[in-house]
């Protein structure tokens, strides 16, 4: 009597976690959706030292005879390279910087299964990665590999940090915006004092996802998904009111998103930056860094990016007032933080 209730309990929740989890979504195979292959396009072996990545060589509009020093962009969470750096790039480029942009193992145009796998670890490697790449390839794009400055936005703002820990000379000064610095789990406490009901919503909804992610992955061998962004109360990893927007402009502005990228992150995704906190390790950041925060930001708070200022020990911070999150990346408040930028990796890289 008491097994079978316990039995048909687990059936229960199983069932209950496979209705309001969320589904898998169709990935497009990557090779059919790669960029058609160009002069500027470089594969090389990622931080496993086995997947291959795909980046893009951007030189600088104009020369002034010197081999030019490189910026390496790092993406935030679940974002591919391509329109949404732009900016960041023409403006790099502009200012006399060879640029370069990559995709994450198992994002955009870079291999990997399963398909939209978030880990931050596997991330940072990958960072290295195109950091040796930068390396080996340099001379051969006439730019000087001797000067990288590093450059990451949100989570990949942690990442630049992480890959900054014991770096190649070659790594000269890194910028890190909006970083991601504490632990999403940190920032779910947060929500949890500010909105119970609809993070309480949320978190079982992402319990839900786990048990079905457990069951399918033993059971089934199957990959089981979470949205990346989405509204609150649902499994999303992102979903404070404005978030869906503010992502998705980033993604694609003013447009259909390419690419084959699809608003997903598997359930794994969720456990890795529950507790991925660079904060523990920036007191081993021996580079210059500039930090660059906004004050109402609700998924990377600024107190947090603070913090880091303080453990890190030749850092400057800037805090933007009464923005989000997504405001900094179009506007008045994108071109006053890229004249702060080139203005630190003009102090740091020539
Ligand atoms: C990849 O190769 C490098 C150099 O041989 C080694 O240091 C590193 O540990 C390897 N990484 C993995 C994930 O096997
Ligand atoms: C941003 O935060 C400050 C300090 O908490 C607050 O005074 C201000 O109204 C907020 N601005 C927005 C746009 O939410």
């Amino acid at each position: 009597m008491k097994w079978t209730l316990i039995t048909a309990f687990l059936a229960a929740l199983i069932a209950i976690a496979f209705t309001i989890a969320p589904e898998k979504p169709d990935f497009i195979p990557f090779s059919d959706n790669n960029d058609a292959e160009s002069e500027t396009t470089v594969r090389f072996v990622g931080g496993d030292n086995n997947t291959m990545l795909t980046g893009h060589w951007n030189l600088p509009s104009k020369s002034d005879g010197e081999a030019p020093p490189v910026i390496l962009l790092a993406h935030g969470l679940g974002l591919i390279q391509g329109k949404s750096l732009s900016p960041f790039v023409s403006a790099f480029q502009e200012a006399g910087y060879a640029v370069v942009t990559f995709d994450y193992a198992t994002f955009g145009q870079s291999d990997g299964l399963p398909r939209h796998q978030i880990h931050p670890t596997n991330h940072v490697a990958d960072i290295q990665a195109a950091i040796a790449m930068i390396n080996e390839e340099g001379t051969k794009r006439g730019v000087d590999a001797s000067r990288i400055g590093l450059w990451g936005t949100s989570l990949g703002g942690g990442h630049v940090l992480m890959a900054a820990i014991n770096s190649d000379p070659s790594i000269r000064a890194v910028i890190s915006q909006v970083p991601h610095i504490a632990s999403a789990l940190e920032t779910i406490i947060v929500g949890m004092m500010n909105l119970p009901v609809t993070t309480g919503k949320s978190v079982v909804k992402y319990l839900a996802g786990l048990l079905k992610w457990s069951v399918s992955k033993v059971v089934l061998r199957k990959e089981s998904y979470f949205p990346i962004v989405g509204e609150p109360g649902s499994a999303a990893l992102m979903q404070n009111p404005g978030d869906t927007a503010g992502y998705l402009g980033i993604l694609n502005p003013g447009g259909e998103v390419s690419g084959g990228w699809k608003n997903a992150a598997t359930t794994e995704s969720g456990m890795h930056i529950l507790f991925y906190r660079p904060l523990s390790s920036l007191s081993r950041v021996n580079l210059p860094v500039l930090l660059i925060a906004v004050e109402n930001d609700t998924l990377c708070p600024a107190k947090f990016v603070q913090a880091a200022k303080e453990r890190i020990k030749n850092a400057e911070l800037f805090v933007f007032p009464n923005l989000g999150h997504f405001d900094i990346y179009d506007g008045e408040p994108l071109k006053t933080m890229l004249s702060k930028q080139i203005d630190f990796f003009n102090k740091y890289l020539h």
